[in-house]
């Protein structure tokens, strides 16, 4: 009898066999076009998503081929990985302005980028440098692309565009390219981030554009009296529109959160879809990350974030110890990320317990703000202004909890990259923060990390308190959380299927 008993409480265990994932039919073509996109050129979350959503359409049976422009910022490792593919003449401008267009590409991992090449645009400084230039640029950018697919003979189910830089794209599409091959393809635009539009006078994106005068009207591209809105005109010309998160499709069609398009969006809501973004989990894997000083995963996190925090501690110069409570942030230092929130409660974070490790670049005064509170508090307060892969990979990994509290937030990949790191995010419910991070519940022990939701310091002050007194009072209870974060998937498979089933719908 006690021999069957324990049989039974010892089954035998048969090796688990993962099932095969199914490839959906058909094969699509999918064309990205977009203004960035890493490991070449990356300001922000926009490069991130570039990058990993190919590759999980991939996966999803799509043949996804990637164009950007050949800018001169693209590290010169990669730029000799190029290979030449062909050149021509292009008119893009009302009289009839000829440019060159030079064609590049390279292959990574089974997706083919072609890169744009004009020196007049692409042969200096940053992506992105003022309107005075981007908006020629862009003009440029988005009519070369699709002769550039016209020139390769490869005509796309769906090209799927990305932020204001590709607005013209949809408008090109359905205008001057409309009886050329490339004419056939559907289009979607996704907005990665409604602050920025591409405005400008009319006359002068109407000389770059070359567009016809009736692609100008109120329900294209004019906005006010004079001017012309690049991303209002791919909207409206676009198949479908999609947003990074469901929160935030919601949010853009209201004043506050539509930059003045919330009435235009709400009046194309039929074709305008929420998806929430993803990470790339092999490229941000704790257990593989070469950047950290100790790999870990859920089963031993615990044991090794001391060191990474440690590790961290060492190398930006602050207290080694590893009872201090981490807070890091990395971020574009803009009014959209709630800093001025961080610098209203300062003092209050530092009680003496608390370390904050900051990780930025962007406008002066936020610069300088934190380069002056780290050179007032060089124990617990590093401010580093730059953009450093590395130093980002080290504080996702090291810190124990991780601020994000934006005054609106499209998706956000911090939050999530910090979550798949156990490092437990603290974030205004906005947009994508509010649709990825569950508030902790004290009385069922659920959730994945601190929120707040009114822009006002003092409730961001409440959630770090929150979050330090379980921290110091309930350490099961707080690594029961961050156990949890790196168990959530984060990762794209299931928007990508998304992604593909609206492209099925377009086709
Ligand atoms: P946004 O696109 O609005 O800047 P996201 O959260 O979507 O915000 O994405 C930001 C991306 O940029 C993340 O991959 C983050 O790690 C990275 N990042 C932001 N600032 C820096 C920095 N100073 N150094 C390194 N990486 C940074
Ligand atoms: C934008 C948004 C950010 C989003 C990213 C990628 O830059 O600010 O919230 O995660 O694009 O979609």
């Amino acid at each position: 009898m006690a021999e069957k008993a324990k049989l039974a409480d010892s089954p035998v265990k048969t090796p688990k066999r993962k099932k095969p994932e199914v490839v959906p039919e058909p094969r699509l073509k999918i064309c990205f076009i977009g203004s960035e996109c890493y490991p070449f050129v990356k300001t922000g979350g926009l490069g991130d998503v570039m990058y990993a959503l190919p590759r999980a359409l991939l996966k999803q049976n799509c043949d996804v081929r990637v164009i950007m422009p050949h800018y001169m910022c693209i590290p010169q490792a990669l730029r000799r990985t190029l290979k030449f593919r062909g050149e021509f003449m292009m008119d893009l401008c009302a009289d009839g302005t000829r440019f060159y267009v030079g064609l590049l590409e390279t292959e990574l991992d089974g997706i083919t980028y072609y890169f744009i090449d004009n020196e007049e645009f692409f042969g200096w400084g940053n992506p992105y440098t003022d309107l005075v230039k981007d908006i020629p640029k862009y003009c440029f950018f988005d009519k070369a692309a699709l002769a550039v697919l016209n020139y390769l003979e490869w005509i796309p189910d769906v090209i799927h565009c990305h932020d204001w830089q590709t607005g013209l794209v949809p408008a090109y599409l359905r205008t001057l390219f409309s009886t050329s091959p490339v004419g056939r393809a559907k289009s979607m635009i996704t907005i990665h981030n409604l602050r920025f539009q591409g405005v400008y006078n009319i006359p002068t994106i109407q000389y770059w554009s070359g567009l016809p005068g009736y692609a100008f009207d109120y329900t294209t591209m004019k906005q006010g009296y004079e001017d012309a809105n690049m991303f209002k005109g791919g909207l409206a010309y676009a198949n479908a529109i999609t947003t990074v998160s469901r929160t935030y499709a919601e949010e853009i069609q209201t004043p506050f959160y539509g930059d003045g398009l919330d009435a235009h969006l709400r009046h194309l809501s039929g074709k305008l879809h929420g998806i929430v973004n993803g990470i790339d989990v092999e490229l941000w894997n704790p257990r593989t990350d070469h950047d950290l000083k100790s790999n870990y995963s859920y089963r031993t996190v615990l044991k090794y974030k001391p060191e990474n925090k440690r590790a961290l501690q060492k190398r930006l110069g602050l207290e080694q110890d590893d009872g201090k409570f981490v807070i890091g942030l990395v971020s574009r230092l803009t009014d959209q990320k709630g800093l001025d929130l961080v610098n209203a409660v300062l003092p209050e974070i530092l009680d003496g317990n608390t370390q904050l490790v900051l990780l930025g670049s962007g406008e002066a005064r936020y610069e300088d703000a934190f380069r002056a509170c780290a050179a007032a508090h060089p124990d617990c307060v590093s401010a580093t202004i730059a953009y450093a892969d590395d130093l980002s990979h080290q504080i996702y990994a090291g810190a124990d909890a991780f601020l994000v509290p934006s005054l609106f937030e499209p998706c956000g990949l911090t939050q999530l990259i910090a979550m798949h790191y156990g490092t437990v995010p603290i974030v205004r419910e906005t947009g994508g923060l509010k649709d990825t991070v569950l508030p902790y519940n004290a009385f069922t022990a659920e959730g994945n990390g601190f929120t707040f939701d009114r822009y006002e310091a003092p409730l961001l002050l409440d959630a770090v308190e929150r979050a330090r007194k379980l921290y110091f009072t309930d350490r099961e209870r707080w690594n029961g959380i961050l156990v949890r974060d790196m168990k959530k998937d984060v990762s794209w498979q299931n928007s990508a299927r998304q992604y593909r089933e609206l492209y099925m719908q377009l086709t």
